[in-house]
């Protein structure tokens, strides 16, 4: 009865809708990126995610949210494990290790085993692995892959010569392939050695940095993981934005997402104190996040922080200089040519072409934290001096405020594009 009176109604009502359609030349074009990624690590879609370490908690970060711990490791053969704070520290990003000694009902080999995200997937094809030792140790390691359903099944086993030596910290490598397929992704990583070729007097050794890689995304040194990276390609997105939302501006303004801490060995990264409730590594940084874009080939829309954290930490007038100069910075570590200083340190790293940048937007959801202090403060003199700032120095980036005119953003510069702009 009803759909009967709709027709009805419709058959009557359609002819009113007739209309025309005028084509003329000129408007305003799109800028072809309406469908793309922004990534920042939430719901571990960064560390556990799409950044292919295996092993959780490799490296004993932590921030006044997250204290230091041994999360996902284990004692293999009743080894003692302890956190432990060197003098010697491995680096000043990585303060803390882990102390491994047999104990009294130890015999044979000992050491530790890590629960990985949620398991590790493990097939025969070659993992890459990294570990730090301190102390003199004589002998081999052995790097393993195990079941963790049952007990002695090993997929893969390697031995890794000591070159482990006295006071000092010292990187080990090594590769390894398994010689079949786990039925399933519970198994655990394994580090061992042989008590008795510690040194005389020596009671343990200090381990730090244990990684493992599977292959890469188009083999990527610290790369993405390969089913994750090729799902999201085959969604041939056009852009890349990172590294977030919320992520960049972190809980506090001394915790934001700093992209200086993001570079380098990582040795040399202090991790994250990250705004979803766990700890970050920095494995995934701005170079990492640089090679993503290129790898699939995507426009880079970088945030640079802003100056407002999510506690509503705000930098005045005053000190903005600072903000826009790091952002200035950072830009220049993207697109400037080996001839200046940050596109110089990106060459080291390996990457002396300059990565093509168009987009760039300040800071992230700015109406939000610290209302209202925080929203005045950007269209008072946050948003305007970047993008000033940004006009001068790089005058074909077409740089984007992170809140819009539905925001009440009333003066928002003409030549500016707001992120969510009708
Ligand atoms: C193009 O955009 C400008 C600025 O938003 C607007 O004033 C103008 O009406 C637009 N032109 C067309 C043809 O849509
Ligand atoms: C994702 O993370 C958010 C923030 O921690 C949480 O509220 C949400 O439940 C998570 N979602 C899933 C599917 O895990
Ligand atoms: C592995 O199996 C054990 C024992 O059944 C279980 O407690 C654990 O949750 C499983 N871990 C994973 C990652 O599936
Ligand atoms: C961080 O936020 C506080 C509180 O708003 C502010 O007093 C301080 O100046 C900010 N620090 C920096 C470096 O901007």
């Amino acid at each position: 009865m009803k759909s009967l009176t709709l027709a009805a109604l419709a058959s009557q009502i359609l002819p009113a809708f007739s209309f025309e359609i005028k084509v003329s030349s000129g408007g305003n074009a799109t800028s072809g990126h309406q469908y793309g990624f922004l990534h920042e690590d939430i719901n571990s879609s960064g560390d556990g995610g799409i950044y292919a370490e295996l092993i959780r908690n490799r490296a004993f970060q932590y921030s006044d949210s997250f204290p230091v711990s041994l999360d996902a490791w284990h004692s293999f053969n009743n080894a003692n494990l302890a956190l432990n704070r060197l003098d010697t520290p491995l680096s000043k990003a990585l303060p803390v290790s882990v102390t491994v000694s047999p104990s009294s009902d130890s015999s044979g080999a000992v050491g530790l085993f890590n629960d990985g995200y949620w398991g590790i997937d493990v097939r025969q094809q070659a993992y890459t692995g990294t570990f730090w030792v301190y102390g003199a140790y004589e002998g081999v390691f052995t790097a393993e892959l195990r079941s963790a359903l049952e007990d002695d099944k090993v997929f893969g086993s390697v031995e890794v010569e000591s070159k482990a030596a006295a006071g000092e910290w010292v990187e080990h490598t090594f590769e390894l392939t398994p010689g079949e397929d786990a039925p399933n992704s519970n198994n655990t990583f394994a580090l061992l050695f042989d008590p008795a070729g510690l040194a005389e007097g020596e009671e343990s050794l200090d381990f730090n940095l244990i990684s493992l890689f599977p292959p890469t995304y188009k083999g990527r040194k610290n790369g993405l993981r390969v089913d994750v990276a090729e799902a999201l390609a085959g969604l041939h997105p056009s852009m890349l934005r990172f590294p977030g939302g919320n992520m960049l501006e972190g809980l506090t303004n001394t915790t934001y997402w700093d992209w200086k801490d993001t570079i380098g060995p990582l040795k040399d990264r202090p991790g994250f104190q990250g705004v979803w409730g766990y700890q970050q590594t920095h494995g995934l940084g701005i170079m990492e996040y640089l090679e993503w874009a290129e790898d699939m080939d995507l426009e880079i829309v970088v945030g640079v922080w802003a100056g407002l954290a999510l506690d509503g930490g705000l930098t005045s007038e005053e000190d903005f200089p600072a903000v826009i100069s790091d952002g200035l910075n950072e830009i220049e570590f993207i697109c400037g040519s080996v001839d200046t200083k940050w596109g110089a340190v990106r060459a080291e790293l390996g990457h002396p072409e300059p990565f093509p940048l168009r987009y760039v937007e300040i800071g992230n959801e700015d109406w939000l934290a610290g209302y209202p202090a925080g929203w005045d403060s950007y269209q008072e003199y946050r948003f305007p001096l970047f993008l000033k700032a940004i006009n001068e120095a790089y005058p074909d980036i077409v740089v984007i405020a992170s809140g819009s005119t539905h925001d009440g953003y009333k003066n928002l510069p003409l030549e500016a594009l707001a992120d969510y702009e009708s």
